[in-house]
């Protein structure tokens, strides 16, 4: 039988500032051969993320570093074509870091079977999947809501963003998303229910959170840090919770910024700023989803997908993201969706 041709994107260079489409190189390969224990799987969506960007630097993140000449490292969902592992069989459907190509070898380390609810597939990389249990751990298990209080949000038009500000709504917070375009906040305020929009391309987001967050801010979600978290950390109330999500705003400048001026302000309001990786919180996905799931057939909870054709364009949709050029989940389709 004739191989199966993989195309892959591998890292050919560390970018220094911006991520650019040059710093990968597309490589064609046969598929080898499956050894005892492991299964092939054929890729149908790859989800762009920014932390991408953060696994191409040379220093160790939450992941060791994707070397040069690796493939590079992304969640990919697709279907078991051939298994020699006990506990995957052809046709199974599956996600996991199985990396920017057509086809990747696996040992099923960190792949897990997709849960058969009756959605699009693309709705485990917009709703479920590591999207979903960041914005509901991050949220239920950092940020603690309780019904009345303000929830501010930043990259509120974005994957996990949008979930936050909606799983806000449904503890009864006042909800404030951020986000980078008249359109985004008028998406966010109008279809997803949240109490009010900053545009923060466009005015102060300063004087937009005094605007809005008249009686201050008692939770934050921070996904982009930089200055929208100092801007934040000024309004915060007593006991405020910060979850650290993402700090999408310094992924490309090459260095950290510096640090946030108000942080006095978290001594001042006894407030708790807590980081957190997804991946702990996969032992209790079941959990996620399940509430996830529940207010998705009610209709209270909506996701947006940005689906890019191709794999070959997966270099320059990852710098769309960091132009905020992206309308919801970032996933690019590799191959047609496994019949189901
Ligand atoms: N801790 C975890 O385990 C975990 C897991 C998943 C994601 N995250 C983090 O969550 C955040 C959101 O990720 P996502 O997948 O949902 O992506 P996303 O929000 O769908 O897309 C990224 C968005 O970030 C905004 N952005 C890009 N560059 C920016 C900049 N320089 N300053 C301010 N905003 C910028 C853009 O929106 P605008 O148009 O609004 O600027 C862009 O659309 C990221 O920081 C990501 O790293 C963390």
């Amino acid at each position: 039988m004739k191989a199966r041709k993989n195309r892959q994107w591998r890292l050919a260079a560390r970018p220094s500032g911006e991520v650019a489409v040059s710093d990968f190189q597309w490589v064609e390969e046969p598929v080898r051969p499956l050894a005892g224990g492991e299964l092939l799987v054929r890729n149908a969506y790859l989800s762009l993320d920014p932390t991408n960007r953060v696994w191409m630097n040379a220093a160790p993140s939450y992941l060791p570093a994707v070397e040069i000449g690796e493939i590079m490292r992304g969640f990919a969902l697709g279907v078991v074509e051939e298994s020699r592992h006990d506990d995957f069989a052809p046709g199974d459907i599956v996600q996991g870091i199985l990396g920017w190509q057509d086809y990747a070898i696996s040992t099923g380390h960190a792949v897990s079977k997709v849960l058969r609810l009756s959605v699009p597939l693309d709705a485990h990389f917009g709703l479920f999947g590591h999207i979903g249990l960041t914005a509901y751990f991050g949220l239920i298990d950092i940020g603690k809501p309780v019904p009345g209080e303000t929830l501010v949000v930043s990259a509120a038009a974005g994957a996990v963003g949008s979930l936050v500000g909606q799983i806000g709504k449904i503890k009864g917070c006042r909800v404030v998303g951020i986000a980078g375009s008249d359109e985004k906040c008028s998406w966010i305020t109008g279809e997803l229910g949240f109490d009010a929009a900053i545009n923060y391309r466009k005015g102060s987001v300063i004087r937009g959170l005094m605007r809005h967050c008249p009686g201050g801010i008692d939770v934050y979600f921070d996904n982009v840090g930089g200055e929208t978290l100092d801007a934040v950390l000024r309004f915060i109330n007593l006991k405020a919770r910060i979850a650290l999500c993402g700090m999408v705003a310094q992924y490309n400048t090459g260095k950290p910024l510096s640090g946030p001026s108000y942080l006095a302000n978290a001594i001042n309001q006894r407030a708790r700023l807590e980081g957190f990786i997804v991946m702990d919180y996969y032992d209790r996905a079941e959990e996620a989803i399940d509430a996830l799931a529940g207010w998705y057939a009610e209709g209270r909870i909506k996701y947006r997908v940005d689906i890019v054709d191709g794999l070959e364009h997966a270099p320059e949709a990852l710098v769309r993201l960091f132009h905020g050029q992206n309308q919801g989940k970032l996933i690019v389709k590799i191959s047609e969706e496994p019949a189901r």
